[in-house]
């Protein structure tokens, strides 16, 4: 399992790279840069060296927090993948490649595709100054047009990245993202009702072309969750101190929420059910809400007085896989 947290290098090489951008230049470029995401916009407002240093001090620790939290749960449902290629599309300054490479040392080969210039200079550099400087291939295309002549991968990553295209070619898109897999897709996007409609509609569409569900749901059927329902996680990342003047943030901490699907070409053999929200604890009883691998949602409730059930599930958090007996011990 990996941490959330940037590794110490990569920080250190961003925090390097920051010594001559202004705090309050680089704070008000990622208020803008925010700005224009909160009213639909995308990343073309990322144009200079600085926008992009400014956007991964501000975005990058997050959106690598919950690529991490994703990669942790495909690790947790199939600890034997060693992927040895990846491919990471709309890999703006590397997030989700950084993370792959710590989850899976196994990486020999690692393919990036951005259409945009200055996040795409700023993945080079960062991969340059690294100890040991990390090789990789970066080609600056749109991605609709430039997957086609990408390498398939064992691994296929598409981080925040589908819900700036255009609705219309998210399906195609789709479809190409599955082509270049060879195993194990993973789509990751913000922790919104939006971002979750989206994921929705991929994993459908790509599950009719022949994919398995690895996480978050443990089955393939439909996703049980009704509106305004709809299925997120959080994971806590730790600010540090330049990370905190940029967003004008005082905690030590944010919670980063989003939505994923892990899909692979074989079926899983263990799904076990998933928490779907933080646990609700009270003086009788521990309630988790849980997506069961028979395709449907539903409440457990696990008694103080079950001693041993609760010992196992005590420590449990939303996002976590239930140990099957916890799921048989509350009737479920
Ligand atoms: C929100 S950023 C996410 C970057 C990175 N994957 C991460 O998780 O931090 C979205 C990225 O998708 C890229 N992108 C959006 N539409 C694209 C397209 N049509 N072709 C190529 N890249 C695209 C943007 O340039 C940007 O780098």
């Amino acid at each position: 399992m990996i941490s959330p947290d940037l590794p110490v290098s990569l920080r250190a090489v961003l925090e390097q790279q920051a010594q001559g951008l202004s705090r309050n230049d680089a704070a008000v470029r990622a208020a803008m840069i925010s700005r224009a995401y909160r009213d639909g916009g995308n990343s073309r407002t990322i144009r200079s060296e600085s926008d992009a240093l400014a956007y991964a001090l501000a975005r990058m620790p997050a959106t690598y927090a919950a690529v991490a939290a994703c990669l942790n749960a495909l690790t947790d449902a199939r600890d034997d993948f060693q992927p040895e290629s990846l491919l990471d599309v709309g890999a703006g300054p590397g997030t989700a490649t950084w993370a792959a490479l710590q989850a899976y040392p196994s990486l020999q080969r690692m393919d990036l595709l951005d259409a945009n210039p200055a996040l795409r200079r700023l993945a080079l550099t960062l991969a340059a100054e690294q100890m040991p400087p990390t090789p990789l291939d970066y080609q600056q295309a749109d991605a609709r047009s430039g997957i086609a002549a990408m390498p398939q991968a064992d691994l296929v990553i598409a981080s925040y990245m589908i819900g700036e295209l255009m609705e219309d070619a998210r399906a195609a898109f789709a479809t190409e993202l599955w082509r270049k897999t060879r195993d194990t897709l993973l789509v990751v996007e913000p922790g919104t009702p939006a971002g979750y409609a989206r994921i929705v509609a991929l994993r459908t569409q790509l599950i009719a072309q022949g994919a398995h569900v690895v996480a978050p749901c443990p089955h393939d059927e439909a996703c049980p969750l009704d509106k305004p329902d709809w299925c997120h996680f959080a994971q806590r990342l730790s600010r540090s101190r330049a990370h905190k003047q940029i967003k004008g943030a005082e905690l030590p901490f944010e919670d980063e929420k989003f939505s994923y699907v892990v899909l692979a070409r074989e079926v899983v053999t263990q799904r076990p059910a998933r928490i779907l929200a933080p646990p609700l604890v009270t003086k009788a009883e521990m309630r988790l809400k849980l997506c069961q691998p028979d395709g449907t949602a539903s409440i457990a409730s696990v008694p103080r007085r079950d001693k041993a059930a609760y010992a196992r599930v005590r420590r449990l958090g939303w996002g976590d896989t239930m140990p099957s007996t916890e799921a048989d011990s509350s009737g479920l």
